[in-house]
């Protein structure tokens, strides 16, 4: 679709940090936005700000993701962004059984409950349209540490390309934004979240499919050389920006 100006776009996680910087791009751009989130309060308080319509909404469970695509109408942009960081964010083994299943929940499974919802509905409706998934720069290089939260990142970067791979050739285009750190609830260090919304908005229309800031891609790059020449890991490290 070229430029969000009169879109319908719901944003999820849309009550604090990069989902609402999403939000308030999309207002500045001229889209409709529909947002959701798990927190009443806090999406209330954006959209009644932003003059745009909320829906409470878990992402992790499907109906609840079901009923947010019926309630949102014909929609062009759906940003499935929600997502949570353990509690437990030491090695595999020392993350409980109920970190697992609830980071996956949430990250993974609100990502695949979104598409379930809303795919069926755009190629049925034939408009021109965007998926646009925050996934992570802990989804493609491997942190040491992090608890689930890096392993189901990595889960949404595959969703996402398996998505892009599925849906060429149609109106739906889809692509992933993989920030490092961003100042949000979820990290007090990091970029401003306003920045990584433009950005990440700014796929509908460039054709990105991932944006992963230049200091990490070499070490991206190298990460996957290890794996595929059979070495044996090291952490992600960025570009030194003054050599
Ligand atoms: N902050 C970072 O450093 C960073 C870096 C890379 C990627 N991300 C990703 O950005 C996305 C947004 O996170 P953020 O940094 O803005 O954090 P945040 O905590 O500021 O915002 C996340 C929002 O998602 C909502 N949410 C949590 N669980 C939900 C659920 N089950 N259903 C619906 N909404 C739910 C929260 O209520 C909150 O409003 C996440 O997917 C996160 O993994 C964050």
């Amino acid at each position: 679709m070229s430029g969000v100006d009169g879109a319908t776009a719901v944003v999820t996680g849309a009550g604090s940090g990069i989902g609402r910087a999403l939000a308030e791009s999309l207002s500045e751009r001229g889209a409709r936005p529909v947002l959701a989130d798990v927190d009443g309060a806090a999406l209330n308080g954006v959209a009644t700000r932003l003059d745009a319509s909320a829906v409470v909404t878990d992402v992790s469970v499907p109906e609840e993701v079901e009923r947010l695509a019926r309630t949102a109408g014909d929609v062009d942009v759906v940003c499935l962004n929600a997502g949570v960081v353990g509690a437990d964010l030491g090695a595999p083994w020392e993350v409980s059984a109920r970190d697992w299943e609830r980071v996956f929940a949430v990250n993974v499974g609100g990502v695949v409950n979104g598409l379930r919802a809303f795919v069926p509905r755009l190629l049925a409706s034939g408009r021109t349209a965007h998926v646009l998934i925050t996934g992570s720069l802990a989804g493609v290089a491997t942190f040491p540490g992090g608890g689930a939260y890096g392993p189901s990142k990595h889960a949404v970067v595959a969703v996402a390309e398996h998505a892009a791979m599925a849906l060429s050739g149609t109106p739906v285009g889809v692509s992933v934004v993989c920030p490092a750190l961003v100042s949000t609830g979820m990290s007090a260090e990091g970029v401003d979240a306003a920045h990584v919304a433009e950005r990440a908005l700014d796929t509908i229309e460039d054709g990105t499919f991932a944006v992963v800031d230049e200091q990490w891609r070499d070490t991206v790059v190298a990460g996957a050389r290890r794996l595929a020449s059979g070495r044996h890991p090291a952490p992600p490290a960025p570009t030194d920006p003054t050599r």
